[in-house]
């Protein structure tokens, strides 16, 4: 059986397809056929012979249409949280002190350790659907609150499970390497050994698509990640790092030596860093919500990565301790004040950069002829009014694979423009007409 073709017209769509601004289409359609879009332009331009096939038909009133948001740096399996934490830091105690004194991820470590496989996909679920009402059509989910094989096997898992039960494209990262637990005290070494010796096992379980470490002083040194990467590559696995969010370690450089999808956080990277990932063309993710609410005051170097050309990402970074936000936009707002992002670069931090920094395919986090048919119909004029506003639900519509998902993120579709008709007899509708 062949898939329906459905139009969707009477739409501002930014494509974020090649190098014009925003990829902007006034009074655009779009034609979808089963998973992908068949075509895209302005609505005069729609070709008869799709015109005369359609089988449902969607008046977007004007609406601003995007791609689906693409959240590539999260950490949204654990249970338990740290607001006690905050309260602490608040008085004045650091992210690095309250780790050094057994909080911080270890905290994390313990709570997820105690919950149940079905406890910790109950915990992520409303996670994840809170992403996807802010528009978000596909996620990267990190281990690294089990730090033992099979508690990092649990949480890559519910990973998994989570792309079963919601309309969502998920990849899983293994990050072992992002504490040592309380069972390797003092011995770093040896649990980057245990850590290197899962990986294959759990690569063979299919649960791993990228291998990601935390080099820092409180987390390991280029060294240990050396070691990390060098299995992943073995494995034909791509790496990732978060490198340089509170010291320089020189992660950057070591990340790109490997050909990694993307170096994360990157407040202290160094020239040379910078160098080395524009060479190795590595996704520079920024993640201004750790920064934020770490009340850093390192800025990481946008001027220089843009000046080198690379590829600037954005994410949420959700996680308990450093970024305990759901909010893509928001995350899209502080890019831009805190960080001097354009409202354009976050857009593209949060679609196309996003999806290269996950080594997606091309056809994830842009909208063109041949894309994945993953956007958004938005309650806005124009994608830099959904940034410059915070703190509200600009989400009328979200599209996964060509089909209205919006109800099963536990939100009733907000019709107040969208309306879909079957086209009876393929026959364009009397507004699409007069569209024409
Ligand atoms: O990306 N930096 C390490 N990982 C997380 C924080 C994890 C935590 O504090 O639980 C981050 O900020
Ligand atoms: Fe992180």
């Amino acid at each position: 059986m062949t898939s329906s073709i459905k139009l969707w017209r009477n739409a501002r769509i930014a494509t974020f397809c090649g190098i014009e601004p925003w990829g902007w289409i006034e009074n655009g359609a779009m034609v979808t056929q089963g998973e992908a879009v068949l075509w895209i332009g302005q609505t005069h331009n729609l070709p008869a012979e799709y015109s005369a096939s359609i089988d449902q038909d969607h008046d977007l009133a004007g609406a601003c249409v995007t791609p689906g948001l693409i959240d590539c740096h999260t950490h949204l399996v654990y249970a338990g949280n740290r607001a006690r934490e905050f309260e602490l830091r608040l008085q004045g105690a650091t992210y690095e002190q309250i780790s050094r004194a057994g909080g911080g991820i270890r905290a994390t470590v313990a709570a997820t350790r105690a919950a149940s496989e079905d406890e910790l996909l109950a915990l992520a679920l409303p996670r994840a659907r809170a992403l996807m009402s802010e528009g978000v059509t596909a996620i990267e989910v990190k281990s690294g609150y089990g730090l033992s094989e099979a508690d990092e096997a649990r949480s890559l898992r519910v990973a998994r499970r989570l792309a079963q039960q919601l309309p969502l494209t998920v990849r899983s990262t293994f990050l072992g390497a992002h504490a040592v637990p309380p069972e390797f005290d003092g011995r770093a070494d040896d649990y980057v050994n245990a850590v290197c010796d899962w990986m294959p096992r759990l690569h063979a379980a299919g649960l791993v698509d990228a291998v990601d470490a935390f080099c820092e002083r409180i987390g390991f040194t280029a060294q240990q990640t050396r070691r990390v990467f060098e299995v992943a590559t073995a494995l034909g696995l791509p790496v990732k790092l978060h490198a340089e969010q509170l010291s320089d370690q020189q992660g950057a450089a070591l990340a790109a030596e490997f050909n990694a999808l993307s170096c994360d956080h990157l407040e202290y990277i160094s020239d040379a860093g910078v160098a080395s990932m524009a060479a190795s063309g590595t996704v520079a993710v920024l993640l201004p919500g750790a920064y934020y609410f770490l009340r850093e005051t390192q800025l990481p170097p946008v001027a220089a990565l843009r000046a080198a050309g690379v590829p600037i990402a954005l994410a949420t970074d959700h996680n308990p301790g450093s970024s305990p936000t759901l909010s893509p936009l928001l995350i899209m707002n502080m890019a831009c004040t805190l960080f001097r992002l354009t409202p354009e670069e976050a857009w593209r931090g949060f679609t196309v950069n996003a999806s290269r920094a996950l080594g997606l395919p091309k056809t994830y986090g842009v909208l063109c002829a041949g894309s994945r048919a993953d956007f958004v119909v938005w309650d806005a004029d124009h994608p830099r009014d959904l940034v410059y506003r915070f703190g509200h639900h600009p989400m009328q519509h979200l599209i996964a694979g060509g089909v209205d998902v919006t109800d099963r993120i536990g939100l009733a579709p907000r019709s107040k423009t969208a309306s879909a008709s079957p086209s009876g007899n393929g026959a364009p509708s009397a507004i699409f007409k007069a569209a024409l």
